[in-house]
């Protein structure tokens, strides 16, 4: 496992200034780039959550549907997606969620879960926690009892770990 986190970490791209001077940017296309470590990264996730009895695996607009899907089929659970305002077609609700600058809104699909669903919320990375506790709190609206969240990357300095209340977060690379 230490031999897969390394490899998974050692594959991620730093960028500094991006999208704005101080931002190190934490890229995970060249993650994807490497073979070896998108599997190692599924089948880290996939070890951890195929006996826990989750049925729904939310993926969060946009790089949540990269690592979400593949870990979803895997498990045998259903892929939801949370997505950014006005793209879902069919009834939503939605969650606005605090940004550095201003707000932004997290919508899903009214009918895509049921209340007492057990579910894992995925995303890439974990900055301030706003997108992922938006998340939560959209789930929780309705019912779902989310179990974990997953994400590949963790910048603990920001401490968006405490913004998820009670819910658990597992990362592989900190
Ligand atoms: C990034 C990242 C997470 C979020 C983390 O997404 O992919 O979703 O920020 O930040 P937070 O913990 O401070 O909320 P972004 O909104 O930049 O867009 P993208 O995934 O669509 O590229
Ligand atoms: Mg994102």
């Amino acid at each position: 496992t230490d031999d897969r986190i390394s490899r998974i970490s050692s594959s991620i791209r730093v960028i500094p200034d991006f999208p704005k001077p101080g931002i190190m940017f934490q890229d995970i296309t060249t993650l994807l780039l490497d073979p070896m470590a998108f599997k190692d990264t599924i089948d880290l996730f996939v070890e951890r959550y195929k006996d826990k009895n989750i049925n729904v695996v939310a993926g969060i607009e946009a790089r949540g549907f990269i690592f979400g899907p593949p870990i979803a089929l895997a498990i045998g659970a259903k892929f939801v997606p949370m997505r950014k305002p006005k793209k879902l077609p069919g009834e939503v609700i939605s969650e606005e969620y605090s940004l550095e600058y201003g707000t932004d809104t997290m919508e899903m699909h009214v009918g895509a879960v049921q209340a007492g669903e057990r579910a894992l919320v995925v995303d890439d990375l974990i900055a301030t926690g706003g997108t992922l506790s938006a998340a939560i709190r959209l789930l929780g609206r309705v019912g779902v009892d989310v179990v974990e969240c997953a994400c590949v990357i963790e910048l603990p300095e920001l401490k968006g770990r405490s913004r998820l209340g009670d819910k658990p977060l597992f990362v592989l690379v900190s």
